[in-house]
C-alpha cells in the first residue's frame, strides 16, 4: 500500500537494507485493491524474475547503474490540454531492457507512453521536462546515462483554468519558455557526471552535420542520430541511425528498434569492459 510504503519508518528500513547490499525489487505504481493509487503494488512476476536474472547475470554491465530517459514529455497548457510530440518510447524502453539483459541496474525515467514498463528495470513515470530533470537528478549517481527521450524544448505558461474562447475570434497567445536541457546538464564535467553520456538527435535534414554539432553543443560522449523526417521512424518499430563517437561516424543499416537497442547495449558493455 502506498501509504505504508511511503511511511518514514518503512523508507528508513528500506534504506538500511539497501545500505547492507540487499537488492530491492521496488513496488509497482498503479491502482491498489484498497482503492488508493501509487507505488504499492506487488511487482509483476516477470519483473521479479528479471531482477533475479539480473542479479545472477554475469553480463558485462553487472554492477553498473545506468539511467535511461524515454518517451515524450507533456507540457500542460491548461488543466485539460497539453503540448507533446510523437515519440512512442519504443527505442528508449528497448535500450533500457537490453542494458538490463546485460546485467545493468537500470533506472528508466519515462514520459507518458502507452507501452508497458520493461521487465527488470526500475521505471519512474513523469509528465513534464522539469519532472524528468528532477527524476534524473534523483537517480544519480550513475555509471552511464542514455537520453533517448524526446524532451519538449519549451513549456507553456500553464493557465490554472481551462482557456475559453472569448467570442472575439482571436486565438489565445501561448507564452513559451525554454525547458531545462537534461542531457547538457548531465554532460557538464564534475563528480556527478556519468562516465558515459549518450544523447540522441532527432533531425529532419542535414543529419550528420546537425548531429555532429549537437554532440559538441551538448557535451555528450556518444550521439545517436536519427532522421525523424522520414516515415515510420518516430512511433514505428524500425530505426536507422548514425552513431557518432570520438572515433567518427558509423551508419547502421535500418533495423528493428530492439536490434538497435541490443547493439547499443553491447557497445556500452564494451565501453565498460
Ligand atoms: N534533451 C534533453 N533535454 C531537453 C532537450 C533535449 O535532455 N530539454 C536531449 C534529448 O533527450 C536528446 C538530445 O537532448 O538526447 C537532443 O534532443 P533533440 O530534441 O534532438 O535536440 P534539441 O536539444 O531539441 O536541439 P534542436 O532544437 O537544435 O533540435
Amino acid at each position: 500500500n502506498v501509504r505504508m510504503w511511503e511511511h518514514p519508518a518503512t523508507q528508513a528500513n528500506m534504506a538500511t537494507l539497501k545500505q547492507r547490499g540487499v537488492l530491492v525489487v521496488e513496488p509497482d505504481e498503479g491502482p491498489m485493491a484498497c482503492g488508493e493509487y501509487g507505488p504499492g503494488r506487488l511487482a509483476e512476476p516477470p519483473v521479479i524474475l528479471a531482477a533475479i536474472e539480473a542479479t545472477l547475470n554475469d553480463g558485462p554491465l553487472k554492477g553498473r547503474h545506468i539511467i535511461v530517459t524515454s518517451g515524450p514529455t507533456h507540457e500542460p497548457i491548461d488543466p485539460v490540454r497539453y503540448m507533446a510530440n510523437r515519440s512512442s518510447g519504443k527505442q528508449g524502453h528497448a535500450i533500457a531492457g537490453a542494458l538490463a539483459a546485460l546485467g545493468a541496474n537500470v533506472t528508466l525515467i519515462s514520459g507518458p507512453v502507452s507501452i508497458p514498463d520493461p521487465p527488470g528495470v526500475i521505471t519512474r513515470h513523469v509528465e513534464t521536462a522539469r519532472e524528468m530533470r528532477d527524476a534524473v537528478q534523483a537517480a544519480l549517481p550513475a555509471d552511464a546515462a542514455i537520453c533517448a527521450a524526446a524532451v519538449a524544448d519549451w513549456r507553456v505558461e500553464s493557465a490554472d483554468q481551462k482557456l475559453k474562447k472569448d467570442g472575439s475570434g482571436q486565438p489565445p497567445a501561448l507564452a513559451l519558455s525554454e525547458n531545462p536541457d537534461i542531457l547538457a546538464a548531465l554532460s557538464v564535467p564534475g563528480p556527478n557526471r556519468p562516465q558515459l553520456v549518450v544523447g540522441f538527435a532527432a533531425e529532419t535534414e542535414k543529419l550528420t552535420e546537425h548531429a555532429t554539432a549537437k554532440r559538441a553543443r551538448k557535451g555528450c560522449d556518444w550521439l545517436v542520430a536519427n532522421n525523424v523526417g522520414g516515415t515510420g521512424i518516430m512511433g514505428g518499430d524500425e530505426n536507422e541511425i548514425l552513431l557518432i563517437t570520438d572515433a567518427g561516424v558509423e551508419s547502421w543499416e535500418r533495423m528493428n528498434k530492439s536490434e538497435v537497442a541490443a547493439r547499443l547495449a553491447e557497445r556500452v558493455g564494451a565501453f565498460f569492459a
